[in-house]
């Protein structure tokens, strides 16, 4: 086993940590724009085998970084369970909304979700052969909670405030749509794998929105579910999961929940991640990602405080959260060389 993230996912702790970023096919880069454009929209080309595996290949010719994510989105799931869903130019995604027991009656189920996303997997074929060597294939889903504050609110919220009010005055419907997440992002993921994927990640982007007991029965537990369930169908998969801004709700979640790797984001610093959960295995993170738009020596710096924090232990390198479109190219090249010529 070669490629420098497995190594990484299997605990080893390597001399530099390996590196890819979050987003690192977006808007900051003039070829994905292009690309974009020559597709027409966003989703047209999540949905397109040929140019999603090409703008997924893009920053790995730019840059070299160690992993590529497959192109796609975590709503893409909500759609292929039947909700509608559209990207109005700048305001982000749009949705037809689940807030009642008829609705969630209409939603799909099991096999239904391969009909909508077949072109998915096509592009994961594609990267497995076009992909260098080196490189290992990242597959991802949105975890369940973060899925449901867009289906449930039919758009982005800065507090999920629709999908906690549903939680508080409906609570069997608010189970039933993650349960039926959970299923699906398994079969999701699941065919993802079986396509070539060498690793998969969980995106719970508002995991830090639940607290205490929330936290653990909507964050934690559909990750543990969907994490044992993956690993008993195909042994030895590595899976990364990522409870954003979940602060002291990362401690212990390699444990609770079997993952390889925990993500974590800015809002908590590389050392205390590094004392308090890179003692339970790797993590990946965790420079801000304004530093990718501000750059400087403050950039330098701070990803040398990263490397050296994580030095002890198994590490992927990344950024707290996805790049930015106003980030500037030469940084992701300055903080590249920076990692790669240690602390
Ligand atoms: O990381 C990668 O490069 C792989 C592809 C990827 C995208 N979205 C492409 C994308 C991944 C892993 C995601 C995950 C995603 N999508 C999350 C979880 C991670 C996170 O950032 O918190 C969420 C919450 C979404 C939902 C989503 N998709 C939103 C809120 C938006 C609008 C915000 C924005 O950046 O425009 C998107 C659109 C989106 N997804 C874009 C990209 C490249 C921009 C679309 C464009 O080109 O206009």
């Amino acid at each position: 086993m070669t490629k420098t993230i497995l190594r990484a996912l299997a605990g080893e702790v390597l001399p530099t940590p390996p590196i890819w970023m979050m987003r690192q096919a977006g808007r900051y880069l003039p070829e994905y724009r292009a690309t974009r454009a020559e597709a027409g929209d966003f989703l047209s080309l999540c949905y397109n085998p040929e140019l999603a595996a090409e703008v997924t290949l893009q920053p790995i010719h730019r840059y070299g970084f160690d992993a590529a994510i497959l192109f796609a989105d975590i709503l893409l799931l909500p759609q292929a369970l039947g909700l509608d869903l559209w990207f109005a130019t700048g305001e982000g995604p749009r949705m037809s909304t689940v807030t009642t027991e008829a609705e969630f009656d209409k939603l799909g189920q099991g096999d239904m979700i391969h009909a909508t996303l077949s072109p998915i997997y096509e592009t994961i074929r594609i990267l497995r052969r076009e992909l260098p060597s080196e490189t290992t294939l990242i597959g991802f889903a949105g975890a369940p909670w973060t899925v449901a504050t867009y289906m449930i609110a039919g758009r982005g919220t800065k507090d999920q405030g629709p999908a906690h009010g549903l939680k508080a005055e409906n609570r069997p419907v608010f189970e039933k749509i993650i349960e039926r997440l959970t299923e699906t992002t398994i079969e999701y993921l699941s065919a993802q794998v079986e396509a070539g994927a060498e690793v998969v990640k969980l995106f719970d982007s508002w995991a830090g929105s639940l607290k205490g007991e929330d936290f653990t029965r909507y964050a934690l537990e559909p990750a543990r579910i969907i994490t044992q369930e993956l690993k008993a169908r195909h042994p030895g998969l590595p899976v990364i999961l990522f409870p954003r801004q979940a602060g002291q709700g990362y401690i212990g979640f390699h444990e609770a929940t079997g993952a390889d790797c925990v993500a974590v984001d800015d809002s908590v610093t590389p050392e205390w991640a590094a004392a308090n959960v890179q003692v339970s295995g790797c993590v990946q993170g965790n420079l801000a990602s304004s530093h990718m738009v501000t750059g400087g020596d403050a950039l330098v710096a701070e990803t040398r405080r990263v490397v050296k924090a994580f030095s002890n232990g198994p590490h992927i390198f990344n950024l707290g959260h996805g790049i930015t479109p106003d980030a500037d190219p030469e940084n992701v090249q300055r903080m590249i060389d920076t990692v790669r010529a240690g602390v």
